[in-house]
């Protein structure tokens, strides 16, 4: 029988895939529960992707603005809203800002896991499941062969990967010491919807847009497995409802790309369904090779024969399909887009949250 939850914490369902899994779950016949998002709201979080959500969740669905380093904050919402279940996103995910102040990484992935983890632990007679949502970067870089598999041993080069790393050995540490039962999921590059537009596609799509230049890292020929986050909503759901304690899962795209082939796919997209640039050229045009990512992994690619067997779980897209839908989406909503990178959103969150 898949597990039924009945009040779902949800960390980090600001964020890009948090926001993408709590609106993925409103459509789920099977979840009948109810959702309780716990962010921050930092730079990523952004209450904008939430619109609409509340009134289509009704009651089921409750907001906190809240830090999940706060011990005496997490234990209280846990106990009033008698969470049984907690699927964890919130982090800081960007390796590029990880590089430069990595402070926040360490308090956030580290301590803010472990002080949920502890949360749960004190809460052991109401909690069925935690679930943990990580990163294929705990693995480190390959060469040109070979794939990550759950047995892969972890060797983090960022400190991004490192702060993941270290979360995933506390979660690790909590079910074999002390019996919680948790699970965790190590996914790929994710792209789609509502995705901060630091990342690679929507950063390339919105410059693409306005004729400024692309910057792509050193040589271009890093390459990463792309996954539609729907397709990484659904791999969670799988893992959340059936997978037994104590196991993690790789989840991938099987979507092996150079990342000079994912700009330059865009700039067609792109081409093809926005205004032509003033001068008119092509796209391509505004591809700029600049100065690499320090210790920049090589290549990333998922093993995700365990999942697909276990759970039955294979992705719906293909990253021609869902990288068409994202050129889409960022070209409809371009007010989003906009209001994101202009620090409205702040202005709005200090008015609706203080
Ligand atoms: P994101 O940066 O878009 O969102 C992170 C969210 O966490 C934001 O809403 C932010 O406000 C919130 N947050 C940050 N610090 C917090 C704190 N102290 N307390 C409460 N909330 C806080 O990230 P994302 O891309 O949605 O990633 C979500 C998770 O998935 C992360 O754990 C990340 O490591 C993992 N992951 C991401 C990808 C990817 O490609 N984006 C791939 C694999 C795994
Ligand atoms: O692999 C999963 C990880 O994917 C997640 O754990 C991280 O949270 C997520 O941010 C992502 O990390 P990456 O570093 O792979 O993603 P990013 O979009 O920053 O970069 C993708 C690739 O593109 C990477 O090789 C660096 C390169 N790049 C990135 C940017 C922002 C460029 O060449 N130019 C750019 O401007």
């Amino acid at each position: 029988m898949p597990r039924a939850f009945r009040n779902l914490m949800v960390t980090g369902g600001a964020g890009f895939i948090g926001v993408n899994f709590i609106r993925w779950l409103c459509d789920r016949p099977d979840f009948t529960g109810h959702v309780i998002n716990v962010d921050l709201l930092t730079y990523a979080g952004n209450p904008l992707s939430l619109l609409g959500v509340a009134e289509r969740f009704g009651p089921r669905y409750h907001f906190i603005k809240a830090d999940i380093c706060d011990a005496l904050r997490i234990a209280e919402i846990i106990a009033t809203y008698e969470i049984d279940a907690i699927v964890h996103f919130a982090a800081e995910s960007h390796v590029d800002r990880s590089i430069a102040a990595p402070d926040a990484f360490v308090r956030t992935n580290i301590l803010g896991t472990y002080t949920l983890l502890q949360a749960a632990r004190e809460h052991a007679d109401q909690i069925q499941l935690f679930h943990h949502i990580s990163t294929d970067e705990v693995f480190g870089s390959l060469g040109k062969r070979g794939a990550f598999t759950e047995k892969t041993p972890y060797a983090p080069n960022s400190p991004y990967s490192a702060s993941k790393a270290a979360s995933d050995h506390l979660v690790r540490a909590f079910h074999e010491t002390y019996g919680l039962p948790t699970t965790l999921s190590n996914c790929s590059n994710n792209y789609g919807p509502f995705q901060f537009p630091e990342k690679l596609i929507p950063l390339m799509i919105l410059n693409a847009r306005e004729g400024k230049p692309l910057p792509v890292y050193g040589d271009g020929l890093n390459v990463r497995d792309w996954l539609f986050v729907a397709d990484h909503c659904s791999a969670i759901w799988r893992v959340m409802q059936e997978a037994k304690p104590g196991s993690t899962y790789n989840v991938g795209g099987r979507n092996e790309l150079p990342n000079l082939r994912v700009v330059e796919k865009i700039c067609d997209l792109v081409d093809q369904k926005a205004p032509p640039l003033a001068d008119g050229k092509p796209r391509r045009s505004l591809i700029t090779f600049v100065k690499d990512r320090p210790g920049h992994d090589r290549r990333y690619a998922i093993n995700c024969a365990k999942i697909e067997r276990d759970l039955g779980w294979r992705p719906a897209e293909t990253w021609e399909t869902g990288f068409e839908r994202t050129v889409d989406w960022y070209l409809k909503n371009a007010e989003w887009c906009d209001q994101v990178r202009s620090g409205e959103y702040q202005k709005w969150i200090a008015t609706h949250y203080g």
